[in-house]
């Protein structure tokens, strides 16, 4: 059968099985209440990228959340990879997750768990389409503020998007790509599934705290230091932002997405700018090299 038309492979607690057969509780915690945390991997030409960071970085949400899992990292990678190999995927966006699973009494000490623990893989995920990707998408500034990390702290990548969702919804509805939303300081801090860089006078800038230590913005600040482009990782505002020579944003989905419009304002110079355009071509050259590679085997 053609990989398109077989059923995806699911793992889950243990057995890799059909999707239609991947079921979870009602009752589970994840489902009820977003209690869970996740990441996502992706895969490009047979070659997992950063699989030991982001499975490390997934260790930090699960360490910080009181999350118990069943799987050693080094076991979680093997099931990662076993996930991408079972569904023949070359290009593909792997997302693993635990949840605090079903709880023995409904009122339960968030403590003692039995955890759910979920793989899957799919064709891999862009965030933005071809012509976003040529010439830059329109973002908006959201209205609503990112956490505080005296609630919860940007830097778990946990289940509990409902926020990110309500900005989404927001930025739908005014006709936008995506969105940023500030710190509750007023100092940009990123967006729902991406990291934000701007350049000014050749010098790439990208917000020091209050967001998700993105796998992707890590890239390209070492991408930025192997082409001798300077970098400073510190607050900034929207200002910034609009009088700036390029920006872009970030991600597992789809690398650098550069941007040509904030909120209204349309940046003086054409999207993509040059230095987006280099570290971009530097990031999926480094992909295609097989750097900080883990292959699927296929
Ligand atoms: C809130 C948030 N910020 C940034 C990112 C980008 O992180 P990464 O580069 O590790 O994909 C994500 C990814 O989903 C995210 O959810």
């Amino acid at each position: 059968m053609e990989p398109e038309t077989r059923e995806p492979t699911v793992y889950l607690n243990g057995d890799y099985l059909p999707a239609s057969r991947a079921g979870i509780s009602v009752f589970d915690q994840g489902f009820l209440l977003g209690d869970g945390v996740f990441d996502v991997v992706s895969a490009w030409q047979g070659n997992i990228f950063k699989l030991q960071q982001h499975v490390a970085r997934f260790f930090d949400s699960l360490q910080a959340a009181h999350l118990q899992t069943r799987l050693t990292p080094e076991q979680w990678s093997e099931a990662i990879v076993e996930t991408a190999r079972r569904n023949q995927l070359a290009d593909a966006s792997i997302r693993f997750i635990v949840t605090r699973g079903v709880p023995e009494q409904m009122v339960a000490d968030p403590r003692v768990h039995t955890p759910t623990e979920v793989i899957w893989a799919a064709p891999y995920i862009f965030l933005g389409d071809e012509q976003q990707r040529k010439s830059g998408i329109r973002l908006m500034v959201s209205q609503l503020r990112g956490f505080a990390p005296d609630t919860l702290d940007p830097r778990y990548k946990c289940l509990s998007r409902m926020h990110f969702q309500l900005a989404k919804v927001e930025a739908c509805a005014a006709g936008y790509d995506d969105l940023i939303w500030l710190n509750n300081d007023g100092f940009v801090a990123e967006g729902p599934a991406s990291n934000l860089f701007m350049v000014r006078n050749g010098v790439l800038y990208t917000p020091a705290s209050d967001i998700l230590h993105g796998i992707t913005r890590q890239t390209f600040l070492e991408l930025a230091e192997r082409a001798g482009v300077p970098v400073r990782i510190q607050q900034f505002t929207v200002y910034d932002l609009c009088t700036a020579d390029e920006v872009f944003t970030c991600s597992t989905a789809g690398g650098a997405l550069p941007v040509r419009e904030i909120s209204g304002r349309t940046l003086r110079q054409p999207a993509p700018g040059p230095i987006t355009r280099e570290l971009d071509q530097l990031y999926w050259n480094s992909r295609v090299d097989g750097e900080h590679a883990t292959a699927i085997g296929l």
